[in-house]
């Protein structure tokens, strides 16, 4: 019999296959049962008959546990209600190892429940389907980059010195001494781009940050390419064209999943270049202006509606349970009400922090950096990513390269992801003048002593040049809809906690 997989059933119409997989869900009609199978590559029906199988395993696969491990053989039936299209005729089967209280049930849980079982979670569709895209995502990079002319450079994890805040280091004990782990390959990149021209750097990064927020975590995925003679126009080209392809890679290759986890297909089909360009004086002016107050303002109406639809919805599913239902009408019932409890408290939260983000937003002063409610404020009014350009001095790194034309402004970017998404990119110029950058360490009082072999770089050979970074955690939080970044990497790490 051949083996084959799920996403490949369709090669396979009208033939026995046979499938190997998990019990993701089940049900029986009488002499019927329905088996949905999952094998790494998608979900498929199978359709079990009493008098196709022997009485045995029938009565065995009745009685199958959730995430049971098996092998389906059968005839391969098109079927276009069916999830993946087509469906198994079962003729034969095997248990692999029987599993009995799974659990992640199909019913909703509680988040925290959930990351204390990602080890089983992953086997979900909702993280399925995330970390499926999460892939896609990793892949376009690299093409990307690849693809147009850059050489990649593996930067240390193990750091002497700091390449962002020096608070959010991570110390390790390095045969006594202290060392970090990286907060980012900029700086060792800086050297390469000096070698190959255009390079990138691609991996975990590490930031003790403090702040428990669903943008955060303690380490991450970071891919930042550094490019010399280039300016601040060229770079903010760059980033639109990259962010681009990656998400027309995502809507080429990762449709069903799209649809699976309801992301917002439409708006991302919007994604191309160019994105909306603001200066950070522009944005400050937005944040205060009577624009963004009627617009918070429409914001609360939104969510109060909202708050009474779903709490009319709880009341009508509440009276229901009182009464006569059938048991499958009351399992339905809970699990959506354990839902819309989970939607109510979120709308709840929005209600609660919306005056509070109005007044940040109106007493926003020129000189401090966006913060979060900010950064949602203006994203939330834009369609398309946002580049914010030419933030204050102050409130930026140390190697950000001061604009000549007003040097209380550095040549840096932000890019924002829409609707409410914030922060995906930070990148820059870099200060390329060897007495400017050395007054900037000082200012920010770094030890120059740390920065020795990046001062160099200014010696021998400065060119005007710059990169950026993006989160890939955020960036798939943005494409699939995810409230907060944890779900987007397989095992996360935040402040409060480390699960598994
Ligand atoms: O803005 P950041 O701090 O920029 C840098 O690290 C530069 N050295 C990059 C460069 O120019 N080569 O971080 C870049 C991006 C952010 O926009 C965000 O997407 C992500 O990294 N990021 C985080 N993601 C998850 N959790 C955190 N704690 C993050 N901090 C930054
Ligand atoms: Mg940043």
């Amino acid at each position: 019999m051949e083996k084959t997989t799920i996403e490949s059933l369709g090669q396979f119409a009208d033939k026995q296959v046979t499938l190997e997989g998990w019990l993701y869900n089940s049900r029986a009609s009488g002499k019927v049962q329905f088996l949905i199978i999952r094998d790494g590559t998608g979900l498929c029906q199978c359709i079990i008959e009493k008098d196709k199988v022997s009485d045995e395993l029938f009565e065995q696969l009745g009685h199958l546990g959730q995430e049971s491990s098996l092998a389906v053989t059968g005839l391969v039936r098109a079927d276009e209600r069916s999830v993946g299209g087509y469906e198994l005729a079962v003729t034969d089967a095997k248990i692999i190892a029987s599993a009995t209280d799974y659990p992640i049930t199909p019913k909703s849980h509680g988040i925290d429940f959930l990351l204390k079982q990602r080890h089983l979670h992953l086997r979900s569709q909702g993280q399925w389907c995330i970390g499926k895209i999460r892939h896609t995502v990793i892949d376009a990079i690299r093409r990307f980059f690849n693809d147009n002319g850059f050489t990649l450079v593996d930067t240390p994890i193990l750091t002497a010195a700091a390449g962002e805040e020096e608070q959010s280091l991570f110390e390790v004990d390095y045969f006594g001494e202290p060392l970090f782990l990286t907060q980012t390959g900029q700086l060792h990149l800086e050297s390469a781009a000096m070698s190959y021209g255009k390079v990138y750097c691609f991996g975990p990064t590490f930031r003790a940050e403090r702040s428990k927020t669903r943008r955060h975590l303690t380490e991450f995925w970071m891919v930042e390419p550094e490019v010399a003679f280039i300016e601040l126009v060229g770079l903010l080209e760059l980033a639109e064209n990259f962010v681009s392809s990656i998400v027309a890679r995502v809507l080429k290759d990762n449709k069903s999943q799209l649809e699976s986890i309801g992301a917002d297909i439409p708006a991302l089909e919007k994604i191309t270049p160019p994105f909306y360009r603001l200066t950070y004086t522009e944005a400050c002016e937005i944040l205060t202006s009577q624009r963004a107050k009627d617009f918070l303002a429409g914001q609360l109406e939104k969510f109060k509606n909202q708050k009474q639809q779903i709490e009319s919805r709880i009341a009508q599913l509440e009276e229901e349970q009182k009464g006569q239902i059938k048991q499958w009408k009351r399992d339905k019932n809970a699990a959506e009400l354990i839902e819309l409890r989970s939607e109510l408290a979120e709308v709840d939260t929005k209600i609660e922090n919306n005056p509070k983000h109005a007044q940040l937003a109106a007493e926003f002063r020129w000189g401090k950096d966006l913060g979060g409610s900010d950064e949602t404020i203006i994203s939330q009014m834009h369609d398309k990513p946002i580049f914010v350009t030419h933030y204050p001095k102050q409130a930026k790194a140390f190697y950000m390269k001061t604009d000549r034309s007003n040097e209380n402004v550095v040549l840096n970017f932000d890019c924002l992801a829409p609707e409410g998404f914030g922060e995906i990119i930070g990148g820059s110029i870099r200060e390329d003048d060897f007495d400017r950058l050395v007054t900037r360490i000082k200012e920010q009082n770094l030890k120059q002593e740390n920065y020795e072999w990046y001062l160099d770089l200014r010696k021998y050979g400065s060119v005007p040049h710059g990169g950026f970074g993006l989160g890939v955690e955020r960036t798939v939080a943005w494409i699939t809809g995810q409230k907060h970044i944890r779900q987007c990497i397989p095992f996360p790490r935040m402040m409060d906690k480390v699960y598994i």
